[in-house]
């Protein structure tokens, strides 16, 4: 059995007279990388801010490591690193002395495991300049390994991903990757963009108006819902074979769709090109998260 290192249940929490989170429930395994999804306002970062003690849950309960986060809390926090909107940090200060002022409020923790943590996150050449010569992503990166000093067992980033360029998002997705492989560390990352859970997690728990909409393997949650987009000539002629092969749909403007499915793509590309008809294009849709959210929801659009 794989070991759960985070365990939320029926968390609730009301501020004001307005109940923002209404129930969420989920788990988290050793060496998972688990997502959290919602548009703007769904209610991921209050559910953060519950889970790390930054406020209290009006009623529901949070185990990490084991410990309950109100009868154990520092037990629990001792097991926890994170990220909450973005990494505190000071500017004048080199990274190093920004890892060393973290060491030195944890009980067990040493310099050698700033050294530990700085190759880590790979920024073993810059750690002695001063944080504000920085870029974002080296700040994010600062960061974790800030929140990797107590060798905590859950990682918890909130929107690790915001304001990087693509070549540091795809950097950042695999640096995560890294560690819940290498270290068997569970990473909690919120995020609204569905192609960025899509590549980056094991699991994702949808949320939408403060509860959980669903929660499954990335694999089944979009099992089936990727299209391809055909283009052939003669049109009519391709169109009429791959109606025959499979359900399509005209999008009317020289172009077909059908479902994705890896096996099949290759065979009705071959079927169509045996019978003489030129495949100009093939290309594979990922779902948006807005027609996902509309499926689940029933109707609800994103905000
Ligand atoms: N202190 C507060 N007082 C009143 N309302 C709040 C407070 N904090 C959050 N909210 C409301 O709770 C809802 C959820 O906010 P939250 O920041 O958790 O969303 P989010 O999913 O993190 O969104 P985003 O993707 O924009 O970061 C929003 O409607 C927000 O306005
Ligand atoms: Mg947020």
């Amino acid at each position: 059995m794989e070991k759960t290192t985070l365990s939320v249940r029926n968390l609730k929490k009301t501020i004001g007279k307005k109940e923002i989170i209404k129930g969420i429930s989920f788990d988290l395994k050793e060496g998972e990388v688990f997502g959290f999804l919602g548009p703007n306002g769904a209610g991921k970062t209050t559910t953060i801010r519950m889970l790390v003690g930054l406020i209290k849950p009006t009623s529901g309960s949070v185990e990490i490591g084991g410990y309950n986060i109100e009868n154990h809390f520092f037990e629990a926090m001792k097991n926890l690193g994170c990220i909450v909107e973005n990494p505190e940090l000071y500017p004048y200060l080199s990274g190093w002395d920004n890892l060393l002022h973290f060491v030195r409020m944890l009980d067990d923790v040493g310099e050698e495991r700033i050294t530990e943590v700085t190759q880590l996150v790979g920024l073993t050449d810059r750690i002695h300049d001063k944080v504000k010569t920085y870029s974002l992503g080296m700040r994010q990166r600062l960061g974790i390994a800030q929140a990797l000093l107590g060798r905590p067992k859950v990682l918890i980033l909130d929107e690790p991903t915001n304001g990087l360029d693509p070549a540091g998002i795809r950097e950042m997705r695999q640096f995560i990757r890294f560690l819940a492989e290498s270290e068997g560390l569970s990473v909690l990352v919120s995020s609204h963009l569905l192609s960025e859970i899509q590549l980056l997690c094991d699991r994702v728990a949808i949320i939408s108006k403060g509860k959980v909409i669903r929660t499954d393997t990335v694999e089944h949650l979009l099992s089936n819902r990727e299209q391809l987009i055909w283009s052939f000539e003669p049109f009519e002629k391709g169109k009429e074979i791959l109606s025959s092969l499979t359900k399509t749909e005209d999008s009317g403007d020289g172009f077909i769709r059908t479902e994705y499915e890896s096996e099949k793509a290759a065979l009705w590309n071959k079927q169509l090109v045996d019978a003489g008809v030129k495949v100009t294009e093939m290309n594979r849709k990922l779902p948006a998260l807005e027609d996902l959210f509309l499926e689940l929801t029933g109707g609800d659009k994103i905000d």
